[in-house]
């Protein structure tokens, strides 16, 4: 009988990486592993949220960057779209109010393509993309990190919902689980 551990090491295969390890503000190393797995190299990423695993991401990919804070603007080898955060009405079932100017965030999108979006951001307020989600590109895979937090578990139920999608929740043992909607694995007839 396997190991509970030795169990899906064919779905999520540990890469032999020689960079520092990822810090509590970044995504955790088995998310990068699974993009890195998953996505081809020399594809585009648009995230929600930049930071450290940015730069790591832009050895192999593309990078568009959505990020609020100016403090974090072109730290990293990225296309930064600069959005700050605004208030909006609060979401039935919903917590937070707080997301990326929606109107700023549309006009910085036009004409960004992508294959593989993350939504890492911004900090503990993300229901906005449950309520802009039109903005984004459905037929992409959306990968949502923070699913130890129910906060934004609820976005990725309600977000798959209204898509009437399935998701995978990858559990990690280095940390953070994470999400995916139109994970490859799911074959669509
Ligand atoms: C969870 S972080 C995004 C991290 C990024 N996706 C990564 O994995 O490296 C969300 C926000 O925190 C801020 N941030 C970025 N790097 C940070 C750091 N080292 N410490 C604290 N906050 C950070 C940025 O404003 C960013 O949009």
């Amino acid at each position: 009988m396997p190991s509970r551990d030795n169990r899906y090491k064919k779905m999520i295969p540990t890469f032999d990486m020689s960079v520092e390890s990822f810090h509590n503000a970044s995504i955790t190393t088995r998310l990068f592993n699974w993009i890195r797995e998953t996505l081809p190299e020399g594809s585009t990423i648009l995230e929600l949220g930049s930071g450290w695993a940015t730069g790591q991401f832009a050895e192999h990919y593309t990078m568009f960057s959505v990020e609020h804070s100016a403090k974090y603007l072109d730290k990293y080898d990225s296309t930064y779209l600069h959005v700050p955060l605004k208030e909006h009405k609060q979401m039935a079932n919903h917590v937070s109010t707080k997301w990326y100017d929606a109107d700023i965030l549309k006009e910085k999108l036009k004409g960004v393509e992508y294959d593989l979006l993350l939504v890492d951001g911004p900090p503990q307020t993300r229901s906005g993309f449950y309520k802009y989600m039109e903005l984004f590109d459905e037929s992409k895979i959306w990968v949502f990190d923070d699913m130890h937090r129910g906060i934004d578990r609820k976005v990725v139920v309600s977000v798959a919902s209204r898509l009437a999608s399935p998701y995978i929740v990858y559990c990690s043992d280095d940390g953070k689980p994470f999400a995916v909607i139109n994970d490859p694995v799911l074959v669509k007839e």
